[in-house]
């Protein structure tokens, strides 16, 4: 009986192949998933991305106008520089140029510095703008924006560094902001700005 009993219990031949057939797809599976898994950190986690830099906001401390047409004004911007990376950017020292109508009314120095994992770094600049340099060809712009209570004014500047994800994959990435941005004479309010 003892026989009998042992030799029931041994799996069969077809047993047996259907074992087989299933540990090959456990064993498949398993290597698509560790492709998928491979391709996702490529994809997602190994790519540098250019951060996103912009003026956030505009805290006007004095904006000064004259008929002549001229303006002077001193304000705090705020810079927004947004890494998206798994890793830090790591950036240069930059200046922002102020303009109006084309032509430099103020600049200002970003210190090197950088932007943390996955956040967005805000500088506070300190800005002193002046149109004492602006070309009698902007007199009548001016005027114009003077009389309506509305100055538009631009920002320019690139950030060029480094991306680093895993610690040692380092990418050079640079960001340009353009901003434009509209002020409340008047009130000496940041009415709008577009980057
Ligand atoms: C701007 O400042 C300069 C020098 O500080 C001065 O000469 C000029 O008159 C000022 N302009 C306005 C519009 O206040
Ligand atoms: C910023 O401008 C100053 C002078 O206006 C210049 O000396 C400096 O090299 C500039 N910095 C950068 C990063 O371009
Ligand atoms: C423009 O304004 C300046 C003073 O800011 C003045 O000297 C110049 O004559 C003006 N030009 C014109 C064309 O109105
Ligand atoms: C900045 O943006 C303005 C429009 O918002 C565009 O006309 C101008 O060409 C842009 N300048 C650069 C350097 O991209």
């Amino acid at each position: 009986m003892a026989i009998k009993n042992d030799a029931e219990s041994l799996p069969s031949h077809e047993e047996k192949r259907k074992k087989r057939m299933k540990w090959a797809a456990y064993i498949a599976a398993f290597a698509v998933f560790q492709v998928l898994v491979i391709v996702v950190f490529v994809l997602v986690i190994m790519k540098a991305r250019t951060p996103k830099f912009r003026v956030g906001t505009l805290q006007i401390n004095s904006l000064e106008t004259t008929q002549a047409p001229s303006f002077n004004a001193s304000f705090v911007a705020l810079i927004r520089v947004k890494n998206n990376n798994f890793g830090p950017f790591k950036y240069d020292s930059a200046n922002v140029s102020f303009t109006y109508g084309g032509v430099q009314v103020g600049e200002a120095t970003i210190p090197k510095s950088k932007a943390n994992f996955m956040s967005t770094k805000k500088i506070d600049l300190d800005v002193k703008l002046s149109a004492d340099k602006l070309p009698s060809s902007a007199n009548s712009t001016l005027s114009g924006e003077l009389k309506s209570g509305v100055l538009t004014l631009m920002s320019e500047a690139t950030l060029s560094g480094k991306v680093e994800v895993m610690i040692i994959f380092k990418k050079k990435k640079s960001t340009k902001m353009n901003c434009t941005m509209e002020i409340d004479v008047t009130q000496k309010l940041l009415k709008s700005v577009k980057c």
